[in-house]
């Protein structure tokens, strides 16, 4: 793998990382990818592979079976068409990675795919087992990340999924955590392992990975795969449940609905790589998506935001 200099990926991760900025870079095919498209990506900065910067979470409602399996489907098939590629599962989340398992396969989409999901139990050889139905579940013989879920025996299954890196079945290696009680166990298996990804939450209501995990994270190059950005839905309580418009000011910064504008506050932080919002609908699918375009807010219209919520 090769590490990218702080110069590169300060240049790579800058305004909408596409069109003629990457050019220069050389990074290869997948940059050249990014260049076809419109929308912001971000470099995983242990191998340079560049990834669109939303992608799709499916904790919550997404494996609920009772539920219409067409919706999640073309929720998913919504992302593609978008342009984006990044899912988020995990096998502790009802059945969602038979839904997406299932939807993938029907989509003929599997290749489109950053598939992202977890080892979620005690135990080193029940890890294995697990993740050999996740295999199953999500019908591939590949995973583009496999991730320790809420730093759950963190030492047992890294050594399983560097094994299955080390076999060319795994392509990245990740840590997953959600609560501020973990920042700081989060920042120090970034210090402490090698590690491409860690997962963690950041949103409008919480701010707490600024302290110890993003530094972290930019210190030794490890991309970071925001979860909760919309604080499992509450922030649209008090903005578009209340009826409240969008800010005018932030339309300068392409803002056209209360999800891009939560959404482009966390990608105003350079170190986040990929921001995974949870939903079932493709409309907000494509919402979501859309905020991979236009400029992103500066630090100071950042702080507005932030003001702006808070004072609701
Ligand atoms: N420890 C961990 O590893 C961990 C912990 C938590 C979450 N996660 C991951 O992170 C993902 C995101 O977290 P989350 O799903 O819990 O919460 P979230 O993304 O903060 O919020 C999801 C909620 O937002 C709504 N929503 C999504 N897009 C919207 C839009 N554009 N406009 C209006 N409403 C919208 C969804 O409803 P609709 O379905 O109606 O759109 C859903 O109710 C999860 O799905 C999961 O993959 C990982």
């Amino acid at each position: 793998m090769t590490d990218l200099t702080r110069k590169e990926f300060l240049k790579l991760t800058g305004a909408a990382a596409a069109t003629g900025a990457l050019a220069a870079t050389g990074l290869g095919a997948s940059v050249a990818n990014a260049q076809s498209s419109d929308l912001l990506h971000r470099p995983i900065h242990s191998s340079g592979e560049m990834i669109p910067a939303v992608g799709l979470g499916t904790a919550m409602t997404f494996g609920d079976l009772s539920q219409d399996f067409n919706q999640r489907k073309n929720a998913i098939a919504a992302l593609f068409r978008e342009g984006a590629t990044v899912i988020d599962t995990s096998p502790t989340y009802s059945n969602a990675e038979q839904v997406v398992g299932r939807a993938l396969d029907e989509l003929g989409a599997r290749d489109k795919c950053f598939l992202a999901t977890k080892i979620s139990i005690m135990g080193k050889q029940e890890g294995i087992d697990q993740n050999n139905k996740s295999f199953e579940d999500l019908r591939t013989n590949k995973m583009e990340l496999l991730q320790v879920h809420n730093l759950k025996d963190t030492d047992a299954h890294l050594d399983t999924i560097n094994g299955l890196r080390e076999e060319g079945k795994v392509k990245y290696v990740g840590i997953t955590h959600f609560r501020d009680s973990l920042n700081d166990e989060a920042a120090k298996v970034i210090e402490n392992n090698k590690i491409d990804f860690i997962q963690c939450h950041y949103n409008l209501l919480n701010q707490s990975i600024e302290n110890r995990v993003l530094p972290a994270a930019r210190e030794h190059g490890v991309a970071v795969m925001v979860n909760v950005p919309f604080a499992r839905g509450r922030l649209f309580g008090p903005t578009a449940g209340a009826g409240i418009e969008i800010p005018e000011w932030s339309k300068d910064f392409g803002v056209d609905s209360w999800g891009k504008f939560f959404l482009k506050y966390i990608l105003g932080r350079e170190e986040v790589t990929v921001i995974i919002p949870g939903t079932v609908n493709d409309y907000h699918v494509v919402d979501n998506v859309g905020a991979l375009r236009g400029r992103l807010p500066t630090e100071t219209e950042r702080k507005r935001m932030v003001d702006f919520i808070e004072a609701l």
